[in-house]
């Protein structure tokens, strides 16, 4: 029986937070550690230029989103790692997919949609701030994930609706072609809890209320004195299920340290004592990823060669059905 290809893109669009680490980061490295699949994981780099237009900022971001992955424990020999814009197939794959989608197809599209809806409540013309790269952008996906023949494609939520458009495409041009690309299926890990952010709320960058996951270890302890807690006293039984803190300690800890936590939460703990329990664990288990992620950080180069090896390996395995794609439109030679 021949492996289950598992592929997923990651978007460098800002700095990696706690809740895109227990999210999406923890479940897609487990998934990639299994033997029964080959993975192909890669730096959405040519995504992320719709939004991220600054020479430096977009250089940086890249290698930043490379380094957490490789640092966390990403293994180049068992997942191929790459960068998007290295694999030119894929862009040349895209603009056939391009002319078997509908424009209305696109429409549809929430990230679209989403600004669109927001032009409208501003009285400003509905493709305000719209580049074609952001109306297009599932078919790029599209491409991504077809150009491999993926059959699970590990996402968030909100990615539910490309990886369906992915298997449109992949409809239409099976439909006008004869049977060419698998239709691949999202995996969505619906037990991860939505990690909130400092203030209660979603972590999220758009809300300014994250915990960066490669801080020092001062900045980590004084974020974590941040977070939002009630007016309950120190001695005052407090309940663990109801806390952001002891939901980010089960994260980290290990089965004995979260149940001594829940004792001295059904006994009484001070807020302040709960903050400093969890900054120990978060600190130091990241304790080693941090050191290795500024180690990279300081050597590009290193970040460089794997993924080159990587977009070698991505190549190799893309040529083949590309070649099979261009003689099924009549493109023979
Ligand atoms: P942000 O909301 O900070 O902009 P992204 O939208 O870039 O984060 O999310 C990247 C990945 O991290 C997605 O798969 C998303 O589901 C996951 N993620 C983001 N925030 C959280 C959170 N607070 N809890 C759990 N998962 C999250
Ligand atoms: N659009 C995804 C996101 O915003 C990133 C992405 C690009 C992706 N291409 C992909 C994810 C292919 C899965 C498969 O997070």
């Amino acid at each position: 029986m021949s492996k289950d290809i598992v592929l997923t893109g990651i978007k460098p669009t800002g700095k990696v937070h706690l809740g895109n680490y227990i999210g999406a980061i923890k479940p897609a490295l487990q998934i990639a550690g299994a033997s029964d699949c080959t993975s192909l994981y890669f730096m959405a780099d040519y995504h992320g230029l719709n939004f991220i237009q600054n020479r430096d900022e977009f250089s940086d971001l890249s290698y930043s989103i490379a380094a957490t992955w490789l640092a966390l424990g990403l293994d180049p020999d068992r997942v191929i790692f790459y960068r998007q814009s290295d694999v030119p197939e894929i862009f040349e794959l895209s603009w056939i997919l391009a002319c078997l989608t509908s424009k209305g197809l696109m429409n549809r599209a929430h990230a679209y949609k989403a600004i669109q809806d927001q032009n409208e409540q501003l009285g400003v013309d509905a493709d305000t701030g719209v580049n074609m790269g952001l109306f297009t952008y599932p078919i790029l996906m599209a491409a991504d994930i077809l150009l491999f023949q993926s059959d699970k494609v590990p996402v968030g939520k909100d990615q539910i609706q490309h990886v369906e458009i992915a298997r449109d495409i992949a409809e239409s041009f099976n439909r006008v072609y004869g049977d060419t690309f698998k239709l691949p299926d999202y995996i969505v890990d619906e037990s991860t809890a939505v990690i909130p952010g400092l203030d209660g709320r979603k972590m999220s960058k758009s809300y300014n209320n994250t915990i960066p996951l490669f801080e020092t270890a001062e900045n980590l302890k004084k974020l974590i004195s941040k977070i939002k807690t009630d007016s309950t006293l120190p001695q005052e039984p407090k309940d663990p299920e109801t806390s952001n803190i002891f939901l980010l300690y089960k994260e980290f800890a290990t089965p004995a340290q979260v149940q001594e936590l829940r004792d001295k939460y059904l006994s009484g703990i001070s807020w302040g004592e709960a903050k400093q329990e969890l900054f120990q664990v978060v600190n130091a288990a990241l304790e080693e990823p941090r050191k290795k992620y500024y180690d990279l950080i300081a050597a590009p180069e290193q970040i460089d060669t794997i993924l080159s090896e990587g977009a070698r390996k991505a190549r190799a395995l893309a040529g083949p059905l590309l070649k099979k794609v261009k003689s099924r439109i009549g493109r023979y030679s």
